[in-house]
Protein backbone atom coordinates (compact mmCIF):
# COMPACT_ATOMS: atom_id res chain seq x y z
CA UNK A 1 0.00 0.00 0.00
CA UNK A 2 1.30 3.41 -1.14
CA UNK A 3 1.22 6.13 2.17
CA UNK A 4 1.26 9.89 1.81
CA UNK A 5 3.60 10.22 4.20
CA UNK A 6 4.69 13.84 3.13
CA UNK A 7 1.45 14.62 3.07
CA UNK A 8 0.11 14.03 6.57
CA UNK A 9 -1.69 16.31 8.11
CA UNK A 10 -0.56 19.03 9.85
CA UNK A 11 -2.70 19.16 13.69
CA UNK A 12 -1.34 21.21 15.93
CA UNK A 13 -4.19 23.67 17.31
CA UNK A 14 -4.05 26.91 15.25
CA UNK A 15 -7.10 28.85 16.61
CA UNK A 16 -5.25 32.64 17.62
CA UNK A 17 -6.05 33.71 21.19
CA UNK A 18 -7.25 37.37 20.00
CA UNK A 19 -5.96 38.58 23.76
CA UNK A 20 -9.79 40.07 24.47
CA UNK A 21 -11.69 38.30 27.18
CA UNK A 22 -15.21 37.97 28.29
CA UNK A 23 -16.26 38.88 31.73
CA UNK A 24 -18.86 36.58 33.54
CA UNK A 25 -19.78 37.82 37.08
CA UNK A 26 -21.83 35.49 38.91
CA UNK A 27 -24.82 37.72 40.63
CA UNK A 28 -25.02 35.34 43.35
CA UNK A 29 -21.23 36.38 44.81
CA UNK A 30 -20.95 39.32 42.86
CA UNK A 31 -17.14 37.85 41.66
CA UNK A 32 -16.32 38.26 37.98
CA UNK A 33 -14.18 36.19 36.02
CA UNK A 34 -12.83 36.59 32.70
CA UNK A 35 -12.39 34.22 29.93
CA UNK A 36 -10.09 34.08 26.79
CA UNK A 37 -11.54 35.17 23.13
CA UNK A 38 -9.91 32.29 20.67
CA UNK A 39 -10.45 33.54 16.62
CA UNK A 40 -10.61 30.30 13.96
CA UNK A 41 -9.71 31.56 10.35
CA UNK A 42 -13.45 31.98 9.75
CA UNK A 43 -16.56 32.02 11.60
CA UNK A 44 -17.83 33.36 15.31
CA UNK A 45 -15.34 34.33 17.61
CA UNK A 46 -15.32 31.50 20.33
CA UNK A 47 -14.75 32.24 23.94
CA UNK A 48 -12.45 29.20 26.15
CA UNK A 49 -14.34 27.90 28.80
CA UNK A 50 -11.99 25.21 29.48
CA UNK A 51 -10.94 26.54 32.72
CA UNK A 52 -14.03 27.76 33.45
CA UNK A 53 -15.63 25.13 36.36
CA UNK A 54 -11.92 25.13 37.67
CA UNK A 55 -12.00 28.83 38.42
CA UNK A 56 -16.03 29.23 38.47
CA UNK A 57 -17.18 25.57 40.45
CA UNK A 58 -20.09 25.94 38.14
CA UNK A 59 -21.19 23.60 34.67
CA UNK A 60 -22.06 25.34 31.46
CA UNK A 61 -24.98 24.20 29.90
CA UNK A 62 -25.80 23.46 26.46
CA UNK A 63 -27.19 20.18 25.09
CA UNK A 64 -27.51 19.40 22.13
CA UNK A 65 -24.38 21.95 21.42
CA UNK A 66 -25.94 24.44 19.67
CA UNK A 67 -23.50 27.22 20.95
CA UNK A 68 -20.41 24.86 21.71
CA UNK A 69 -17.18 24.01 19.89
CA UNK A 70 -16.74 20.99 21.11
CA UNK A 71 -13.00 20.67 18.66
CA UNK A 72 -10.89 22.84 16.44
CA UNK A 73 -10.96 21.09 13.27
CA UNK A 74 -9.29 22.47 9.88
CA UNK A 75 -11.42 20.25 7.72
CA UNK A 76 -15.25 21.93 6.88
CA UNK A 77 -16.32 25.55 7.31
CA UNK A 78 -20.32 26.12 6.80
CA UNK A 79 -21.53 29.56 7.60
CA UNK A 80 -25.33 28.73 8.09
CA UNK A 81 -27.06 32.45 7.51
CA UNK A 82 -24.95 32.74 4.18
CA UNK A 83 -25.59 29.08 2.85
CA UNK A 84 -21.90 28.69 2.65
CA UNK A 85 -20.16 25.21 2.77
CA UNK A 86 -16.41 24.96 2.19
CA UNK A 87 -14.19 21.81 2.31
CA UNK A 88 -10.40 23.07 3.41
CA UNK A 89 -11.73 26.97 1.57
CA UNK A 90 -12.83 25.31 -1.11
CA UNK A 91 -16.39 25.95 -2.23
CA UNK A 92 -18.66 22.55 -2.14
CA UNK A 93 -20.14 23.94 -5.63
CA UNK A 94 -16.71 24.59 -7.21
CA UNK A 95 -15.76 21.16 -5.99
CA UNK A 96 -18.99 19.34 -6.79
CA UNK A 97 -18.87 20.80 -10.47
CA UNK A 98 -14.99 20.55 -11.24
CA UNK A 99 -13.88 18.07 -8.89
CA UNK A 100 -14.03 14.41 -8.04
CA UNK A 101 -15.18 12.47 -5.34
CA UNK A 102 -11.38 10.61 -4.51
CA UNK A 103 -10.21 14.16 -5.46
CA UNK A 104 -12.35 15.49 -2.54
CA UNK A 105 -11.12 12.77 -0.44
CA UNK A 106 -7.37 13.50 -0.92
CA UNK A 107 -8.56 16.86 -0.42
CA UNK A 108 -9.78 16.03 3.19
CA UNK A 109 -7.49 13.58 4.08
CA UNK A 110 -4.63 15.10 3.81
CA UNK A 111 -5.72 18.87 3.14
CA UNK A 112 -5.39 20.14 -0.09
CA UNK A 113 -5.87 18.67 -3.78
CA UNK A 114 -4.03 16.31 -5.19
CA UNK A 115 -1.30 16.76 -8.23
CA UNK A 116 -1.38 14.79 -11.12
CA UNK A 117 1.34 12.07 -9.36
CA UNK A 118 -0.29 12.15 -6.19
CA UNK A 119 -4.19 11.57 -7.73
CA UNK A 120 -2.60 8.30 -9.76
CA UNK A 121 -0.94 7.52 -6.72
CA UNK A 122 -4.19 7.72 -4.23
CA UNK A 123 -6.78 6.67 -6.86
CA UNK A 124 -4.27 3.81 -7.55
CA UNK A 125 -4.57 2.94 -3.76
CA UNK A 126 -8.23 3.08 -3.18
CA UNK A 127 -9.24 1.45 -6.17
CA UNK A 128 -6.85 -1.77 -5.15
CA UNK A 129 -7.81 -2.09 -1.65
CA UNK A 130 -11.51 -2.46 -2.66
CA UNK A 131 -11.92 -6.19 -2.03
CA UNK A 132 -13.20 -7.35 1.14
CA UNK A 133 -11.46 -10.21 2.99
CA UNK A 134 -13.22 -13.31 1.62
CA UNK A 135 -14.59 -14.30 5.18
CA UNK A 136 -16.85 -10.88 5.40
CA UNK A 137 -18.88 -12.74 3.15
CA UNK A 138 -19.66 -15.54 5.50
CA UNK A 139 -20.54 -12.93 7.98
CA UNK A 140 -22.89 -11.04 6.00
CA UNK A 141 -24.81 -14.61 5.69
CA UNK A 142 -25.58 -14.20 9.44
CA UNK A 143 -28.14 -11.60 9.05
CA UNK A 144 -31.77 -12.13 8.18
CA UNK A 145 -32.62 -11.42 4.54
CA UNK A 146 -34.92 -8.26 5.38
CA UNK A 147 -32.50 -6.98 7.44
CA UNK A 148 -32.36 -3.35 7.28
CA UNK A 149 -28.95 -2.42 5.57
CA UNK A 150 -28.32 0.10 8.01
CA UNK A 151 -28.65 -2.62 10.61
CA UNK A 152 -25.65 -4.50 8.44
CA UNK A 153 -23.73 -2.01 7.89
CA UNK A 154 -23.53 -0.79 11.43
CA UNK A 155 -22.56 -4.67 12.15
CA UNK A 156 -20.30 -5.05 9.10
CA UNK A 157 -18.26 -2.25 9.37
CA UNK A 158 -17.58 -3.09 12.61
CA UNK A 159 -16.54 -6.29 11.70
CA UNK A 160 -13.88 -4.96 10.08
CA UNK A 161 -11.70 -4.94 13.15
CA UNK A 162 -11.81 -8.21 13.57
CA UNK A 163 -10.35 -8.73 9.48
CA UNK A 164 -7.49 -6.09 9.96
CA UNK A 165 -5.62 -6.01 12.52
CA UNK A 166 -2.71 -4.84 11.41
CA UNK A 167 -4.63 -1.49 11.50
CA UNK A 168 -5.84 -1.40 14.98
CA UNK A 169 -3.09 0.52 16.56
CA UNK A 170 -3.83 3.93 16.52
CA UNK A 171 -0.53 5.32 18.14
CA UNK A 172 0.92 4.06 14.69
CA UNK A 173 1.00 7.15 12.18
CA UNK A 174 1.10 4.68 9.21
CA UNK A 175 -1.32 1.91 10.78
CA UNK A 176 -3.97 5.22 10.96
CA UNK A 177 -3.12 5.85 7.41
CA UNK A 178 -4.07 2.02 6.12
CA UNK A 179 -7.23 2.24 8.51
CA UNK A 180 -8.07 5.31 6.98
CA UNK A 181 -7.78 4.41 3.24
CA UNK A 182 -9.37 0.86 4.24
CA UNK A 183 -12.04 2.24 4.87
CA UNK A 184 -12.92 4.52 2.01
CA UNK A 185 -12.21 1.76 -0.50
CA UNK A 186 -14.00 -1.42 1.03
CA UNK A 187 -16.83 0.82 2.40
CA UNK A 188 -18.61 1.33 -1.34
CA UNK A 189 -17.85 -2.89 -1.81
CA UNK A 190 -19.78 -3.15 2.03
CA UNK A 191 -22.81 -1.45 0.71
CA UNK A 192 -23.26 -2.87 -2.41
CA UNK A 193 -23.20 -6.58 -0.88
CA UNK A 194 -25.62 -5.47 1.71
CA UNK A 195 -27.77 -4.40 -1.22
CA UNK A 196 -27.03 -7.65 -3.04
CA UNK A 197 -27.63 -9.35 0.08
CA UNK A 198 -31.25 -8.57 0.83
CA UNK A 199 -32.23 -9.14 -2.55
CA UNK A 200 -31.07 -12.76 -3.00
CA UNK A 201 -28.44 -11.79 -6.15
CA UNK A 202 -24.95 -13.26 -5.85
CA UNK A 203 -21.70 -10.41 -4.64
CA UNK A 204 -19.82 -8.95 -7.72
CA UNK A 205 -16.19 -8.52 -6.72
CA UNK A 206 -14.89 -5.01 -7.78
CA UNK A 207 -13.63 -4.12 -11.16
CA UNK A 208 -10.39 -2.34 -11.03
CA UNK A 209 -10.99 -0.68 -14.40
CA UNK A 210 -13.47 1.59 -13.17
CA UNK A 211 -13.90 4.75 -11.51
CA UNK A 212 -14.73 4.60 -8.24
CA UNK A 213 -18.65 5.36 -8.41
CA UNK A 214 -18.75 3.37 -12.14
CA UNK A 215 -17.19 0.43 -9.78
CA UNK A 216 -19.96 1.10 -7.18
CA UNK A 217 -22.82 0.71 -9.67
CA UNK A 218 -21.33 -2.14 -11.16
CA UNK A 219 -21.07 -4.17 -7.86
CA UNK A 220 -24.87 -2.89 -7.01
CA UNK A 221 -26.67 -3.14 -10.36
CA UNK A 222 -24.22 -5.84 -12.37
CA UNK A 223 -25.22 -9.49 -12.36
CA UNK A 224 -22.67 -12.59 -13.53
CA UNK A 225 -25.08 -13.69 -16.47
CA UNK A 226 -24.98 -10.41 -18.75
CA UNK A 227 -23.35 -7.75 -19.23
CA UNK A 228 -23.68 -4.29 -17.60
CA UNK A 229 -24.06 -0.96 -19.22
CA UNK A 230 -22.88 2.14 -16.86
CA UNK A 231 -24.68 5.51 -18.33
CA UNK A 232 -21.87 7.87 -17.47
CA UNK A 233 -24.44 10.45 -16.52
CA UNK A 234 -25.75 8.35 -13.62
CA UNK A 235 -22.13 7.62 -12.58
CA UNK A 236 -21.10 11.22 -12.60
CA UNK A 237 -24.39 12.08 -10.98
CA UNK A 238 -23.29 9.25 -8.01
CA UNK A 239 -19.72 10.90 -7.73
CA UNK A 240 -21.84 14.07 -7.27
CA UNK A 241 -23.88 12.50 -4.31
CA UNK A 242 -20.99 11.47 -2.64
CA UNK A 243 -19.19 14.67 -2.65
CA UNK A 244 -21.97 16.47 -1.41
CA UNK A 245 -22.07 13.98 1.45
CA UNK A 246 -18.38 13.90 1.70
CA UNK A 247 -18.32 16.38 5.08
CA UNK A 248 -20.39 18.52 7.14
CA UNK A 249 -18.34 19.63 9.89
CA UNK A 250 -19.40 18.43 13.89
CA UNK A 251 -22.70 17.03 12.77
CA UNK A 252 -24.52 14.35 14.91
CA UNK A 253 -22.61 11.42 13.76
CA UNK A 254 -19.03 12.87 13.33
CA UNK A 255 -19.30 13.92 17.20
CA UNK A 256 -19.99 10.30 17.79
CA UNK A 257 -16.37 9.44 15.70
CA UNK A 258 -15.00 11.63 17.74
CA UNK A 259 -16.19 10.68 20.96
CA UNK A 260 -15.80 7.38 20.46
CA UNK A 261 -12.44 8.12 19.30
CA UNK A 262 -11.47 9.63 21.85
CA UNK A 263 -11.27 7.14 24.24
CA UNK A 264 -8.84 5.67 21.27
CA UNK A 265 -11.43 2.76 20.13
CA UNK A 266 -10.05 1.45 16.99
CA UNK A 267 -11.12 3.14 13.50
CA UNK A 268 -13.47 0.33 12.50
CA UNK A 269 -15.76 0.54 15.64
CA UNK A 270 -15.66 4.24 15.60
CA UNK A 271 -16.84 4.66 11.96
CA UNK A 272 -19.65 1.69 12.92
CA UNK A 273 -20.74 4.32 15.52
CA UNK A 274 -21.04 7.37 13.23
CA UNK A 275 -22.86 4.92 10.89
CA UNK A 276 -25.71 4.11 13.53
CA UNK A 277 -25.83 8.35 14.85
CA UNK A 278 -26.50 8.20 10.96
CA UNK A 279 -29.06 6.53 10.87
CA UNK A 280 -31.83 8.00 12.37
CA UNK A 281 -34.16 10.47 10.29
CA UNK A 282 -33.31 13.80 12.17
CA UNK A 283 -29.76 13.07 10.57
CA UNK A 284 -29.06 10.55 7.30
CA UNK A 285 -32.56 8.88 7.64
CA UNK A 286 -34.03 12.08 6.44
CA UNK A 287 -33.54 10.86 2.92
CA UNK A 288 -35.66 7.80 3.59
CA UNK A 289 -38.48 9.54 5.14
CA UNK A 290 -38.99 12.36 2.65
CA UNK A 291 -40.10 8.93 -0.02
CA UNK A 292 -42.15 7.45 2.83
CA UNK A 293 -43.65 11.47 3.29
CA UNK A 294 -44.21 12.08 -0.08
CA UNK A 295 -45.90 8.59 -0.96
CA UNK A 296 -47.87 9.37 2.41
CA UNK A 297 -48.73 12.68 0.73
CA UNK A 298 -49.77 10.68 -2.72
CA UNK A 299 -51.17 13.95 -4.18
CA UNK A 300 -50.68 17.46 -4.36
CA UNK A 301 -54.39 18.14 -3.06
CA UNK A 302 -53.21 16.64 -0.03
CA UNK A 303 -50.26 19.18 0.47
CA UNK A 304 -52.00 21.75 2.53
CA UNK A 305 -53.23 19.06 4.61
CA UNK A 306 -49.64 17.83 5.47
CA UNK A 307 -48.00 21.48 6.33
CA UNK A 308 -51.00 22.52 8.16
CA UNK A 309 -49.98 18.92 10.02
CA UNK A 310 -45.96 20.28 10.12
CA UNK A 311 -47.50 23.55 12.02
CA UNK A 312 -48.85 21.97 14.74
CA UNK A 313 -46.33 20.74 17.63
CA UNK A 314 -49.01 18.62 19.29
CA UNK A 315 -49.06 16.48 15.83
CA UNK A 316 -45.36 15.18 16.26
CA UNK A 317 -45.19 15.42 12.35
CA UNK A 318 -41.89 17.55 10.25
CA UNK A 319 -41.58 18.35 7.01
CA UNK A 320 -38.86 15.82 6.37
CA UNK A 321 -36.49 17.09 4.09
CA UNK A 322 -36.82 20.74 5.66
CA UNK A 323 -34.77 22.40 8.24
CA UNK A 324 -31.18 22.44 9.12
CA UNK A 325 -29.62 23.18 12.21
CA UNK A 326 -27.08 24.82 10.89
CA UNK A 327 -28.73 26.46 7.56
CA UNK A 328 -30.83 29.14 8.00
CA UNK A 329 -30.42 30.10 4.49
CA UNK A 330 -30.68 27.68 1.48
CA UNK A 331 -28.50 24.73 1.97
CA UNK A 332 -25.75 25.05 -0.93
CA UNK A 333 -26.13 21.07 -1.28
CA UNK A 334 -29.55 21.17 -1.77
CA UNK A 335 -29.46 23.63 -4.77
CA UNK A 336 -26.69 21.13 -6.52
CA UNK A 337 -28.76 18.10 -5.92
CA UNK A 338 -32.03 19.71 -7.37
CA UNK A 339 -30.23 20.38 -10.80
CA UNK A 340 -28.51 17.04 -10.33
CA UNK A 341 -32.12 15.68 -9.70
CA UNK A 342 -33.28 17.06 -13.15
CA UNK A 343 -29.93 15.92 -14.80
CA UNK A 344 -30.78 11.83 -14.15
CA UNK A 345 -34.45 12.07 -14.64
CA UNK A 346 -33.94 13.31 -17.86
CA UNK A 347 -31.45 11.09 -18.87
CA UNK A 348 -33.46 7.80 -17.42
CA UNK A 349 -36.59 9.73 -19.29
CA UNK A 350 -38.63 9.24 -16.30
CA UNK A 351 -41.65 11.60 -15.24
CA UNK A 352 -41.91 10.69 -11.47
CA UNK A 353 -45.29 11.70 -9.81
CA UNK A 354 -43.28 12.08 -6.94
CA UNK A 355 -40.41 14.60 -8.20
CA UNK A 356 -43.91 16.39 -9.34
CA UNK A 357 -45.18 16.25 -5.79
CA UNK A 358 -41.67 17.11 -4.65
CA UNK A 359 -41.48 20.34 -6.96
CA UNK A 360 -45.08 22.05 -5.27
CA UNK A 361 -44.30 20.83 -1.98
CA UNK A 362 -41.30 23.03 -2.32
CA UNK A 363 -43.00 25.59 -3.92
CA UNK A 364 -45.44 26.06 -0.96
CA UNK A 365 -43.56 25.60 1.61
CA UNK A 366 -40.72 28.38 0.49
CA UNK A 367 -44.06 30.66 0.28
CA UNK A 368 -46.03 30.04 3.75
CA UNK A 369 -45.25 31.98 6.60
CA UNK A 370 -44.05 29.24 9.19
CA UNK A 371 -41.50 28.14 7.33
CA UNK A 372 -39.85 31.44 5.77
CA UNK A 373 -40.18 32.71 9.31
CA UNK A 374 -38.49 29.81 11.10
CA UNK A 375 -35.98 29.83 7.71
CA UNK A 376 -36.98 26.47 7.29
CA UNK A 377 -35.90 25.79 3.66
CA UNK A 378 -35.29 22.31 1.96
CA UNK A 379 -32.13 20.17 2.75
CA UNK A 380 -29.91 18.01 0.88
CA UNK A 381 -32.05 15.23 1.98
CA UNK A 382 -35.08 16.41 0.22
CA UNK A 383 -33.96 15.58 -3.38
CA UNK A 384 -31.32 12.77 -2.68
CA UNK A 385 -34.09 10.33 -2.58
CA UNK A 386 -35.73 11.39 -5.10
CA UNK A 387 -32.47 10.68 -7.32
CA UNK A 388 -31.87 7.35 -5.77
CA UNK A 389 -34.94 6.03 -6.07
CA UNK A 390 -34.70 7.48 -9.98
CA UNK A 391 -31.43 5.44 -10.28
CA UNK A 392 -33.05 2.04 -8.93
CA UNK A 393 -31.81 2.22 -5.09
CA UNK A 394 -34.43 0.62 -2.66
CA UNK A 395 -35.79 3.35 -0.28
CA UNK A 396 -33.77 1.48 2.49
CA UNK A 397 -30.34 1.58 0.75
CA UNK A 398 -30.61 5.64 0.86
CA UNK A 399 -28.91 6.39 4.43
CA UNK A 400 -26.38 3.65 3.21
CA UNK A 401 -25.26 5.66 0.49
CA UNK A 402 -25.14 8.52 2.48
CA UNK A 403 -22.85 6.53 5.06
CA UNK A 404 -20.55 5.57 2.01
CA UNK A 405 -20.14 9.27 0.91
CA UNK A 406 -19.68 10.35 4.96
CA UNK A 407 -16.99 7.51 5.49
CA UNK A 408 -14.16 9.99 4.01
CA UNK A 409 -15.44 12.78 6.56
CA UNK A 410 -15.27 10.56 9.57
CA UNK A 411 -11.65 9.04 8.97
CA UNK A 412 -10.62 12.52 8.22
CA UNK A 413 -12.42 14.23 11.35
CA UNK A 414 -11.18 11.20 13.95
CA UNK A 415 -7.76 11.30 12.16
CA UNK A 416 -7.25 15.47 12.72
CA UNK A 417 -8.20 14.48 16.38
CA UNK A 418 -5.97 12.02 16.90
CA UNK A 419 -2.94 13.26 15.62
CA UNK A 420 -4.01 16.41 17.81
CA UNK A 421 -1.22 16.56 20.16
CA UNK A 422 -3.72 17.92 23.06
CA UNK A 423 -6.41 15.74 22.12
CA UNK A 424 -8.51 14.30 25.46
CA UNK A 425 -11.25 12.07 25.81
CA UNK A 426 -14.48 13.28 25.50
CA UNK A 427 -16.07 13.93 28.70
CA UNK A 428 -19.33 16.11 29.17
CA UNK A 429 -21.05 16.76 32.08
CA UNK A 430 -24.42 17.12 33.23
CA UNK A 431 -27.12 19.02 35.08
CA UNK A 432 -28.05 16.63 37.68
CA UNK A 433 -32.08 16.82 38.51
CA UNK A 434 -32.51 13.45 40.07
CA UNK A 435 -32.56 12.28 43.46
CA UNK A 436 -30.15 13.21 46.23
CA UNK A 437 -28.83 11.09 48.38
CA UNK A 438 -30.70 8.93 50.15
CA UNK A 439 -30.31 5.67 52.13
CA UNK A 440 -31.39 2.53 50.67
CA UNK A 441 -34.61 0.59 51.42
CA UNK A 442 -34.76 -2.97 52.12
CA UNK A 443 -36.72 -4.85 49.90
CA UNK A 444 -39.32 -5.89 52.70
CA UNK A 445 -39.59 -2.25 53.82
CA UNK A 446 -40.65 -1.01 50.83
CA UNK A 447 -44.20 0.10 50.13
N1 LIG B 1 -41.09 20.73 9.81
C1 LIG B 1 -41.81 21.54 10.64
N2 LIG B 1 -41.29 22.32 11.60
C2 LIG B 1 -39.95 22.27 11.77
C3 LIG B 1 -39.13 21.46 10.96
C4 LIG B 1 -39.74 20.67 9.96
N3 LIG B 1 -39.01 19.89 9.16
N4 LIG B 1 -37.85 21.61 11.33
C5 LIG B 1 -37.86 22.49 12.35
N5 LIG B 1 -39.13 22.88 12.60
C6 LIG B 1 -39.54 23.90 13.60
C7 LIG B 1 -39.51 23.34 15.02
O1 LIG B 1 -40.75 22.81 15.39
C8 LIG B 1 -39.11 24.55 15.83
O2 LIG B 1 -40.24 25.34 16.04
P1 LIG B 1 -40.38 26.25 17.38
O3 LIG B 1 -39.22 27.22 17.33
O4 LIG B 1 -41.69 26.91 17.23
O5 LIG B 1 -40.31 25.30 18.53
C9 LIG B 1 -38.18 25.32 14.90
O6 LIG B 1 -38.56 24.95 13.56
C10 LIG B 1 -36.71 25.00 15.11
O7 LIG B 1 -36.57 23.60 15.09
P2 LIG B 1 -35.57 22.77 15.99
O8 LIG B 1 -36.04 21.37 16.13
O9 LIG B 1 -35.29 23.54 17.26
O10 LIG B 1 -34.28 22.85 15.09
P3 LIG B 1 -33.04 21.90 15.19
O11 LIG B 1 -31.90 22.69 14.69
O12 LIG B 1 -32.93 21.29 16.53
O13 LIG B 1 -33.40 20.71 14.16
C11 LIG B 1 -33.54 19.36 12.23
C12 LIG B 1 -32.88 20.58 12.90
C13 LIG B 1 -32.85 19.08 10.91
C14 LIG B 1 -33.40 18.13 13.15
C15 LIG B 1 -35.05 19.68 12.00
O14 LIG B 1 -35.18 20.80 11.15
C16 LIG B 1 -35.81 18.48 11.45
O15 LIG B 1 -36.27 17.63 12.23
N6 LIG B 1 -35.97 18.39 10.07
C17 LIG B 1 -36.60 17.25 9.46
C18 LIG B 1 -35.60 16.11 9.36
C19 LIG B 1 -34.55 16.33 8.29
O16 LIG B 1 -34.86 16.70 7.16
N7 LIG B 1 -33.29 16.06 8.65
C20 LIG B 1 -32.16 16.16 7.74
C21 LIG B 1 -31.18 17.21 8.15
S1 LIG B 1 -30.00 17.58 6.85
C22 LIG B 1 -29.02 16.21 6.67
C23 LIG B 1 -28.38 15.68 7.90
O17 LIG B 1 -27.92 16.43 8.76
O18 LIG B 1 -28.32 14.46 8.01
Amino acid sequence: MHLAEDKMSDNTAKAKDTKNTVTITDNATGKSYEFPVLEGSCGPRTVDIRKFYAETGMFTYDPGFTSTASCESALTFIDGDEGVLLHRGYSIKELANKSDFLEVCHLLLYGDLPNKTQKEDFVNTITRHTMLHEQMQFFFRGFRRDSHPMAIMVGTVGALSAFYHDSLDITDPKQREIAALRLIAKIPTIAALTYKYSIGQPFMYPRNDLSFAENFLYMTFAVPSEPYKISATLARAMDKIFILHADHEQNASTSTVRLAGSSHANPFACIASGIASLWGPAHGGANEAVLKMLKEIGHKDRIPEFIEKAKDKNSGFRLMGFGHRVYKNYDPRAEIMRKTCHEVLNELDIKDPLLDLAMELERIALEDKYFVEKKLYPNVDFYSGIILKAMGFPTSMFTVLFALARTVGWVSQWKEMVEEPTHKIGRPRQLYTGSPARPFVRLEDRP
